[in-house]
């Protein structure tokens, strides 16, 4: 059997997009912190950029803690790089990041508001450490701007 390799090198690297709680609601939600766009927009967005950078994505938004954990494990073979936003879980989860400290693909934290500048308890991530970036404070284009590091640092990073 022979193994086409420039195929293989063209394969789209895949990024797993996680939303966490209370995301389901942007667009209503307080947007002067996290915008105007509906979730389905951002989505719309980030699926945009994403072919753009020839990257192929799947993304979920769920309420739960112990989802989040799962899909992280779960879809660790198959993902080459996590962009999570997890929400409020991101002050307190040591689950959360007990997980992604678990796993071996890269994970990337994401925030629609700039955590820095909000109440105290919103400026402590307790997943900061375990990820490779944060990236925050730009609405959308936080999610954007995470996918084009993952772009870069998977391809200088094979
Ligand atoms: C958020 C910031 C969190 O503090 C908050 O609990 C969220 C959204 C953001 O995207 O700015 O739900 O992660």
């Amino acid at each position: 059997m022979t193994i086409d390799m420039s195929q293989q090198m063209n394969d789209p690297l895949r990024v797993f997009i996680i939303h966490g709680p209370n995301l389901n609601l942007l667009g209503s939600r307080d947007p002067e912190q996290y915008g105007t766009l509906t979730l389905s927009k951002v989505n719309t967005a980030i699926r945009k950029m994403a072919r753009e950078l020839n990257l192929e994505t799947r993304i979920i938004q769920t309420n739960h803690e112990g989802r989040i954990i799962d899909l992280l494990h779960r879809r660790r073979k198959w993902a080459d790089a996590f962009i999570i936003n997890p929400g409020a879980f991101t002050h307190y989860s040591y689950a959360i990041r007990d997980a992604i400290d678990a796993i071996h693909p890269p994970v990337v934290e994401v925030h629609l508001s700039n955590i820095y500048e909000r109440e105290d308890f919103r400026k402590i991530s307790v997943i900061k450490d375990v990820c490779i970036a944060q990236f925050y404070g730009k609405k959308v284009d936080s999610y954007l701007e995470a996918l084009e590091y993952v772009a870069s640092h998977l391809t200088s990073n094979p």
